[in-house]
């Protein structure tokens, strides 16, 4: 500050210790149509006054995302809804309650007046309540609706401190409000209550069975085709995508989350033999194992994730990071268990290994 009380411009994309004061400014610069990194419980999120239009075209332009993208609002509590949604159907409800805050983003009917860069021209909202105590402290200092999607540049893996949103975005932030490592470290379950029945449209930590727990029924799950009364995964990561009036999630684009290393899912029995083989050939090879022990082969760089599905989507993003900044030539991962704990893991694993490899340059 200057000794008239006008600011000089301030450094952008600065890291800040996410205290009062700096929150209030993080209000006041989004006020002011500006974007700030934000920590959730999930991932960072790049901040914008939803109601601003302006303000939220910016974040398209920071994450060179596609401006029809629908972008998550984030509420201070569940009250703020009506604002939002024009309806409301029970079930959801009995989801909000039961999930906020937490990691359950909610897709509803909008209001009329929600800004279409929000909505990305659709008739629908996506909203959520985050279980972060910093994200909450800005939502209610702000006091209204935040959108935020996750603070990476377009497909890229999103960040789940604030060095890597400074890393993705820098200047492009006015600041980033530093929160710690995300405790849950993937995105939001995303619940589609705007057609026929409820649709996980994105798996995270929040379950198709916990969802079904409250609401008395197994919510649709994408990418899932029912055959004789069971479930199975469709194959490929790109599910039934092309279903007419499927809302459009970037999450659910069959390369999303992805490092620049070209990244391939291994069988734990053939891990250190495929690792070993592809060493000889000499290509530089990294693994992220979870269950099976480092070979020791001094040719590998080798990195343990953890073997519990909490912990492993704690490490998960910062994981890849790690591996994709060694400039190797190849990232094999240990092939997840089966079981609904590893779901949401395993989707965005998928995800990466289409997407990995790609130039800058591409979405
Ligand atoms: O955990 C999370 O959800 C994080 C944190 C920051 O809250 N946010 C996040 O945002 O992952 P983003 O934009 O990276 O992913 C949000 C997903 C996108 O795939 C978007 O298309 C979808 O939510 N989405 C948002 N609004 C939608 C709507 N009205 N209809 C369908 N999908 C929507
Ligand atoms: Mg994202």
């Amino acid at each position: 500050m200057m000794a008239d009380g006008q600011s000089a411009s301030p450094a952008r994309g600065i890291i800040e210790p996410a205290t009062l004061v700096a929150i209030e400014l993080a209000a006041r610069l989004l006020r002011a149509g500006d974007l700030v990194g934000m920590p959730t419980e999930t991932v960072y999120g790049l901040a914008a006054d939803a109601l601003n239009p302006e303000a939220v075209k910016k974040i398209f332009a920071a994450k060179g995302r596609p401006a029809d993208h629908p972008v998550i609002v984030h509420l201070p509590s569940a009250d703020h809804l009506p604002r939002w949604a024009a309806s409301i159907p029970k079930d959801a409800l009995a989801l909000a309650r039961a999930f906020w805050p937490g990691p359950l983003t909610l897709i509803l009917k909008r209001e009329a007046d929600v800004p279409d860069e929000v909505t990305g021209g659709q008739d629908t909202v996506g909203v959520r309540v985050p279980a972060h105590s910093i994200a909450l402290a800005l939502l209610q200092v702000f006091g209204s609706g935040i959108a935020a999607p996750s603070a990476n540049r377009f497909g890229r893996i999103s960040p789940t401190t604030a060095a890597h949103v400074q890393e993705e975005l820098g200047e492009r932030v006015a600041m980033i409000l530093d929160g710690g490592a995300c405790p849950v470290g993937i995105e939001s379950t995303i619940v589609d209550f705007s057609r026929d029945v409820p649709e996980i449209l994105r798996p995270g930590a929040i379950t198709a069975d916990d969802i079904a727990r409250v609401i008395g029924r197994r919510p649709r799950v994408r990418g899932e085709v029912e055959q004789g009364g069971g479930m199975h995964a469709e194959a490929g990561a790109s599910g039934d995508m092309n279903a007419p009036a499927a809302p459009r999630v970037s999450g659910a684009l069959a390369a999303h989350y992805a490092p620049r290393t070209p990244l391939r899912l291994v069988e734990p029995s053939r891990l250190a033999g495929d690792a070993a083989e592809l060493a000889a050939t000499g290509r530089r090879v990294a693994v992220l194992a979870s269950t099976m022990a480092d070979p020791q082969d001094g040719r590998l760089a080798w990195r343990a994730a953890p073997a519990q599905p909490a912990a492993y989507a704690h490490d998960l993003y910062a994981n890849l990071r790690v591996l994709d900044a060694l400039g190797v030539d190849l990232i094999l991962v240990e092939a997840l268990p089966a079981g609904a704990a590893w779901t949401a893991i395993a989707d965005r694993l998928g995800r990466a290994a289409v997407g990995s490899g790609a130039e800058d340059d591409e979405t």
